[in-house]
């Protein structure tokens, strides 16, 4: 049986939505500020669209309505996390006119975060001894939100702040062999890059297993709203980085960090291959010859294989096994996480739809 903890301690906040387990195996919730607050509410939709029952649309409205205050938090990046999964997926679903205002005004907040001579979106405002402008790998997930707060109001400031950034990330985060850097600090005045850091990988240096999978994602959203072939030509780089690595293992469950000492004693992240598998399906539209979809297909049976996917009622109810939150911080580690559970059904909802064609 799961035990919840309601409140945590020392925190007002409401808690909202599933995040994961904790070290002694109780359910963990988080408040609506969290990053992940936005993923079990859009499980909830893609649950909906699977199956279209109405119980599962009025848990999706009820876990979504949660995190509305998300929308004038512009202390961080995450916007397009908390509020694409939940409130995008929900107005891509029903057309309710309150989620796409709400949606709107997400994306207003998180243009405030632009700095136009860096060209990026700053991601964090913590750790400012040790960085001034940190930009992540991971902001290239929260551009989608903009590029759809463009298709809707057609105003290009959306369309050209995200194109700045991701043009931005691919100057300053790619090494040459199109491995990413995680984090890279700017100088606010000048633009320039001041360090080229990690956060959550093994070191510096290393390449931190989800930032490939974000950046792999990103790109391939980026070129299906732009068109540009310069994305398209990152995503591709991104995947053979990630696909022809010596240390990709049999099942395709990357480790989670490619550098990581140990490996093949290292632990998995099911977290980022779920969002390289349904990144995948998308790019094999782009990319016919390059059998992505085959690819992707492999990592998901691995996934949906008894090793990963967990027996109903274990696992604190959670889909998937085996997900890394930060090795360096000590949190989370080999534990499921609501955002390798949410990629996991995207992906079988995009391998789905594959399918049918
Ligand atoms: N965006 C934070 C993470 O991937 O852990």
């Amino acid at each position: 049986s799961v035990r919840v903890k309601q409140i945590e301690a020392g925190s007002k906040k409401k808690l909202v939505s599933p995040r994961t387990i904790d070290d002694d195996g109780s359910f963990k919730m988080v408040a609506s500020k969290d990053w992940t607050s936005g993923f079990f509410p859009g499980e909830l939709w893609y649950m909906y669209e699977y199956t279209k029952d109405d119980y599962w649309k009025s848990k999706a409205q009820e876990f979504t309505a949660n995190i509305e205050d998300q929308k004038t938090n512009g202390g961080t990046h995450d916007m397009g996390f908390k509020m694409y999964c939940s409130f995008g997926n929900g107005y891509r679903l029903t057309q309710n006119t309150a989620y796409k205002n709400i949606l709107l005004e997400s994306a207003t907040t998180l243009i405030t975060r632009y700095k136009p001579t860096i060209g990026c979106i700053r991601s964090w405002d913590h750790s400012r001894d040790k960085w001034q402008c940190p930009v992540i790998i991971d902001n290239m997930m929260n551009l989608e939100l903009l590029y759809w707060a463009f298709k809707e109001t057609g105003d290009s400031v959306y369309y050209d702040i995200a194109t700045n950034h991701a043009r931005t990330t691919i100057k300053n985060h790619f090494r040459d062999d199109y491995s990413s850097y995680h984090v890279i600090d700017y100088d606010t005045i000048n633009g320039e890059v001041l360090h080229k850091h990690t956060h959550q990988g093994y070191n510096h240096e290393s390449a931190w297993g989800r930032g490939q999978a974000w950046g792999l994602y990103g790109y391939t959203m980026c070129y299906r709203e732009t068109k540009l072939s310069e994305f398209l030509t990152q995503a591709e780089n991104i995947a053979d980085y990630i696909f022809t690595n010596p240390t990709l293992p049999d099942d395709m469950v990357t480790y989670w960090d490619f550098n990581a000492p140990n490996i093949p004693n290292e632990p998995r992240d099911a977290s980022a291959a779920a969002c390289t598998a349904s990144a995948l399906y998308e790019l094999d539209g782009y990319l016919p010859g390059n059998h992505y979809k085959e690819t992707a297909d492999k990592i998901m049976e691995s996934l949906g294989s008894p090793v990963y996917r967990a027996k109903v009622g274990t696992n604190g109810n959670f889909i998937l096994m085996h997900s890394v939150g930060s090795i360096p911080h000590g949190q989370e580690i080999d534990v499921p996480l609501n955002y390798a559970d949410y990629y996991f059904l995207e992906g079988l909802m995009r391998k789905r739809d594959l399918e049918k064609k």
